[in-house]
This record gives structure tokens, C-alpha cells and sequence, in this order.
């Protein structure tokens, strides 16, 4: 008790601190998708290493992989019979673009209001920073009789190709147990969040080619079928008129939703209108027979996310297009394998596509979907969100995926504790992305606490 209000104060006497590291991490442009922003990101990886050592952890190595290196970190308590707690996080970021829609520049953080934008802000370099400035108002101020580790990414926002075997390879330096995961967020800035169910992913390209090159649409047009037309019919036949997905055997492995898993997505209370005010969308829409929360966490989807073809530019230009692409992703749910859906996936697109183009097809990234309420620690960090806010935990079954939580169960045998504070409306991956600094205050706070629940 005493030492979490040592903590607690630490924190309150060098909350400047503290944030002028934030911004200074949020200034650098660690887009891991961007080649041209290889060294931010290494840059970004730099920063935080030299954090961790000055924050007292005894080893911190930092290991390369073929994109954006892995930093670990491990510092071991002194007391008998410590527990050890892994935390996990990513420094990368997505793309800032559309640039033109920022109010102020992706990476220089800004404060308005109660919020700090920036790209990154909430997801996740503040929750980095929140994990980083708890521990280090613990470490300065008593022995933690935990032993902590860290593992950071600069490749989540790409599908961490390096992780996995990464992962698989280090077992023993890794072995931990409980897992600290704060990629996730929050219901509402009075509901802290426990999150149990992720979506899981498999992100591929479809490109449709036609002729060699972009021809005249009037000399050519009505002899050649156009690659942005055949690929727009394979898309809409993608779904179903009632929003579901016509890929066969889609759902075959799909688990139905118990009477109880209903009630536990309800009870987090979302309003319809709550999703049409955060997403701006003129109406919703989506598979029916599902409520609004059912289908973003516990169904499975199909989406476009980007689409490319023919003369894009000002103006207008008479030609048929050589070929066209999508970007293409589905989210999944237990039990679907997302190895098996790319595959139904691939053999139903080839049905539709017909012989006077070429298709192909590969793939970016796959991981499951994840489910668990009983990861070890959670009544740990149940109590110390709870005394934080001094409301209830919500318990919330997420749309977004974090493949690593399945990878860390598989390999490590430790199931994730999935936090964060980050809000429904802080636009992670858009534009204007905020972090609400009341909501990562109080973040904090509660880290401190949680970490300080083992020494009791
Ligand atoms: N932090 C998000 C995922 C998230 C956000 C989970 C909010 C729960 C609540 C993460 O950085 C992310 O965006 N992940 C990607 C994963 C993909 C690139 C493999 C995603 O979900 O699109
Ligand atoms: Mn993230």
C-alpha cells in the first residue's frame, strides 16, 4: 500500500517528464510499412532501448530480424519465488496518409483540448510509454518483487512477419508467467477494459490483367474485357445481398454464439448510435441476424481495403485500363483456420474469373483469432483498473486482432492479459489519431498498481 503511493506520487512529480519522452517517441515516424522510413523505425527501436536501460532493466538486447528489429529486456527481482511478468508492445506505426486531413502534421504531437494528436498516440506508442512510465515510477521508487520482461516489435503494423519464429526460437529467454498485452483499448473513458476475444486476419492482393498495356477505349473498347470491371463483379460477389459472405464453406467452422457469450457481448452496452457517431457511416450495415457488437467482435467479415486501377488522376482519360488490384481482408473468428479460408478464398475467386483475363493472387499475412477470459493475472489487473477509475471492468470481445496473443499461448504456454487505453474514437489508422491524456493518466496509475499487486 505504501509503496503504490510512493509510486503513485513519483509518477504525479514527473508527469512533464514523463510526457516530454512521449512526444519525443511520437515525433519520430516509425511507418514500418514505408521503406523509406527504415531508419525511423530503427530510430523509434534506438529510443526505446535506451529507455529501458535507463530505467534499470539489467539486459536489454537488441536483436535484427529481415525488416525491424525486436528489443528485449529483462530485469529479475531479488525476491525468492518472484513471478515474471513478460510485457509486450509495438513501436511501429501505420501510414499517416491521408496527409491532407490532418489538422496538425501525423508527427508532431499536438495537444487540443483534454487530447494529444498524433500519429501513434494511442496506438500503441502511448501505450508504450504508459507500461514504460508505470514501471519506471515503481523501479525508482521500491523493489518489485517481480521480474519483468519486455518484448518490443517494430513490425505489428505490417502482420509481424519476424515475430512468430522470433518467438518459437527464444522460448527460455521468454519464459514467463503472465503476459502484459496493452494493444487493445477502451469501451469508454469511464470503462476500463479487459479485452478477452480478438478477430483473427488473412490480408491478400487480388490483380486482374487484361491487355499488355492501357489501350484507347475507343479503338479497343467493346473487344477487350476491362480488368477494373472484371474485378469489381468478383468483388460483388463476394457477399451475399444480406451482407454475409457467399465464399463457400466460409462458416463451416464458425463457432455459433452461446445464450451466455450473447449476454457477455451485450452487457458492455455500446449504443447503435454510439457506432454511427464514432464512424460517421450515414447508416450501419452488416450480416443480418447479428447485433451491432456481435458482428465487431464475434463474426466473421470480408473487406475491401483499397482498390486500384486505370487513370486515378484530375480529369478524365479515355482508356482501358492493363490491369486492376484490391487489397483484400477478412476478419476471422474461432475456429476458423485462416490457412483454410485463404485457400476457399482462392478457389472460389478463380471460379469467377473468366478466361479473358489473367488473376493472381498473394498473400500478405494470416493469423487466428483469439479467445480467453482467464489469462493468469487478470483479477490482478481487474482490481487495479477497477481502484483506478473506481467503476467496473468491462470485459469486451474486440474486433481488431492482435495475432501475437496466439502465438504467445501456442509457444509459451501463457495466455495474454489484453489492456490499453486507448478509446473508440481516437481514429487509430485514420487520420487525426488522438490519445486522451485524462484516459492514459489514469492508465498509468492503474499500472502502477497492478504491478505493485505482487508485492503483497
Ligand atoms: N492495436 C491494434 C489492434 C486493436 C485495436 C485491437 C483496438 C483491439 C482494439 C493493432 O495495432 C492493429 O491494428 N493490428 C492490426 C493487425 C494486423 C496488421 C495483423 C489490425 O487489427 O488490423
Ligand atoms: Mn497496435
Amino acid at each position: 500500500m505504501q509503496s503504490t503511493e510512493t509510486a503513485l506520487q513519483y509518477f504525479k512529480d514527473h508527469q512533464q517528464e514523463y510526457l516530454s519522452q512521449y512526444l519525443e517517441l511520437l515525433r519520430i515516424p516509425s511507418v514500418s510499412t514505408a521503406p523509406e522510413n527504415k531508419n525511423d523505425v530503427l530510430r523509434a527501436c534506438e529510443f526505446l532501448a535506451a529507455w529501458l536501460r535507463n530505467t534499470g532493466m539489467e539486459r536489454v538486447e537488441v536483436f535484427p530480424t529481415p525488416i525491424h528489429p525486436i528489443i528485449f529486456a529483462e530485469k529479475k527481482s531479488n525476491a525468492a519465488g518472484a513471478k515474471t511478468l513478460l510485457i509486450y508492445g509495438h513501436y511501429d506505426v501505420q501510414p499517416p496518409d491521408p496527409l491532407e486531413e490532418w489538422i496538425t502534421p501525423p508527427f508532431e504531437p499536438t495537444f487540443r483540448g483534454e487530447n494529444l494528436y498524433a500519429r501513434g498516440a494511442s496506438d500503441m506508442k502511448g501505450q508504450v510509454m504508459a507500461s514504460l512510465t508505470a514501471l519506471d515510477s515503481v523501479l525508482r521508487t521500491s523493489d518489485l518483487p517481480l521480474n519483468i520482461k519486455f518484448i518490443l516489435e517494430g513490425e505489428e503494423e505490417i502482420g509481424s512477419p519476424s515475430l512468430d519464429s522470433f518467438i518459437e526460437s527464444h522460448k527460455e529467454m521468454l519464459s514467463c508467467d503472465m503476459v502484459l498485452n496493452p494493444d487493445s483499448g477502451m469501451v469508454a473513458a469511464d470503462s476500463p477494459t479487459i479485452v478477452y476475444g480478438l478477430r483473427g486476419l488473412v490480408y491478400f492482393e487480388l490483380r486482374i490483367d487484361g491487355p499488355k498495356a492501357d489501350l484507347h477505349s475507343g479503338l479497343w473498347g467493346g473487344n477487350v474485357a476491362n480488368p477494373a470491371i472484371v474485378l469489381s463483379e468478383v468483388i460483388a460477389k463476394l457477399h451475399n445481398p444480406d451482407g454475409s459472405i457467399a465464399v463457400p464453406g466460409f462458416y463451416d467452422k464458425v463457432q455459433p454464439l452461446t445464450d451466455e457469450e450473447k449476454a457477455r457481448i451485450a452487457s458492455v452496452r455500446t449504443s447503435e448510435a454510439a457506432f454511427l457517431k464514432i464512424t460517421g457511416a450515414p447508416r450501419l450495415f452488416g450480416e443480418s441476424g447479428f447485433t451491432h457488437l456481435e458482428r465487431q467482435g464475434a463474426r466473421p467479415t470480408l473487406d475491401v481495403n483499397g482498390l486500384y486501377s486505370g487513370f486515378i488522376g484530375e480529369g478524365a482519360k479515355t482508356i482501358i485500363p492493363a490491369y486492376a488490384k484490391a487489397k483484400i481482408s477478412c476478419r476471422l473468428v474461432p475456429d476458423q483456420d485462416p490457412e483454410e479460408i485463404y485457400n476457399l478464398l482462392q478457389k472460389y475467386i478463380a471460379s469467377l474469373v473468366p478466361n479473358t483475363v489473367h488473376a493472381t493472387i498473394f498473400k500478405h499475412s494470416a493469423g487466428p483469432a483469439y479467445l480467453a477470459n482467464d489469462a493468469p493475472g487478470i483479477e490482478n489487473l481487474s482490481a487495479a483498473l477497477s481502484e483506478t477509475w473506481n467503476r467496473p471492468v468491462s470485459l469486451k470481445r474486440e474486433g481488431g486482432s492482435i495475432p501475437v496473443a496466439t502465438t504467445m499461448q501456442t509457444a509459451l504456454g501463457v495466455k495474454s492479459l489484453l489492456t490499453g487505453f486507448g478509446l473508440p474514437d481516437d481514429a487509430i489508422h485514420s487520420p487525426n489519431e488522438k490519445q486522451n491524456m485524462a484516459v492514459w493518466e489514469k492508465g498509468v496509475q492503474a499500472l502502477i498498481r497492478f504491478f505493485l499487486s505482487f508485492a503483497d
